[in-house]
């Protein structure tokens, strides 16, 4: 695949993500991690990782939380300040899993959100450091909730995803379509589950000319099994299926909401 990588399109034309990402319901989502957190002295607080334009922190600062974001690109950064998120000091641009040192002052935060199978642009390695690096900034039974892919969905190729096909405008009016995968997955690495899928963005522009962008993104993809296991060496476990509140489930479609709980108890070291 000749086309940029996707990481262009977060870089230089964060708009272009930030109006097809706006897909969801984010006061359902937020309304439902409510759910796991009581509201303790002083407020909840959400850290969102891989934020890009923060529609999530922006939605819980609406509902009274308070909140602080990550992401890897200043443009993501300046379409979140645009779009809502009021306190520049509290979005950080860096690179995750390191970024998280970044906001260990402001910690501790009740729940950490990485949504839309973020966790993905991490190699194993990387997302292993950042479930260790989630625990000095989470307070003791706070939650990270991680966005990851039905494993049903992706087997059968992506191509029954409810996102593959999105429409959206930009504030001039044109018209985004995206479409995501486009074309056939291609497993890229014999030793690990890496899908590497192209996305095609059509964007027509009120005068009825259009223009045609190809990027391809280079996902991890992982299992909620995996994660949980990697993730209990830090002292972080699985709230089951069974035990998640039904609103958590109901709010990620086409997806699997894993929800980790620090642990009240001291937790094990490494092995
Ligand atoms: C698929 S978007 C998700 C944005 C948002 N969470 C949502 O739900 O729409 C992925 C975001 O992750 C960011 N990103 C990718 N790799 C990153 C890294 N290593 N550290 C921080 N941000 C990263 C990208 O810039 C992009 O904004």
């Amino acid at each position: 695949m000749s086309a940029e990588a996707i990481e262009e399109c977060y870089a230089e034309a964060p708009a272009l993500y930030a109006a097809v990402a706006r897909d969801r319901d984010f006061a359902r989502q937020i309304a439902a991690l409510e759910n796991l957190v009581a509201v303790p002295p002083g407020g909840r607080r959400l850290l969102e990782l891989f934020a890009g334009p923060g529609y999530h922190a922006i939605e819980a600062l609406r509902r009274g939380w308070r909140a602080h974001a990550i992401d890897v690109s200043p443009g993501m950064r300046r379409t979140a300040l645009e779009a809502g998120f009021s306190d520049p000091d509290h979005y950080v641009a860096g690179h995750l899993p390191e970024a998280l040192d970044l906001v260990r002052d402001a910690a501790p935060f009740d729940c950490v959100l990485a949504a839309r199978y973020s966790l993905g642009y991490l190699d194993r390695p990387a997302a292993d450091r950042l479930l260790a690096g989630l625990m000095p900034v989470l307070r003791r039974g706070g939650f990270a909730v991680l966005e990851l892919h039905d494993l049903r969905l992706v087997t059968g190729g992506l191509g029954e995803l409810g996102i593959r096909e999105r429409a959206s405008r930009l504030p001039d009016g044109s018209e985004v379509r995206c479409r995501w995968p486009d074309g056939e997955v291609e497993w890229s690495d014999p030793d690990d589950y890496v899908a590497v899928m192209g996305v095609r963005i059509d964007i027509t522009a009120t005068d009825g000319t259009s223009r045609r962008l190809r990027y391809r993104s280079r996902e991890h993809i992982y299992s909620a099994t995996e994660i949980t296991c990697l993730a209990a060496r830090y002292g972080l476990s699985r709230v089951t299926p069974e035990q998640l509140p039904q609103p958590v489930r109901a709010a990620f479609p086409d997806a699997v909401p894993l929800v980790l709980v620090k642990d009240d108890h001291t937790p094990p070291s490494r092995q």
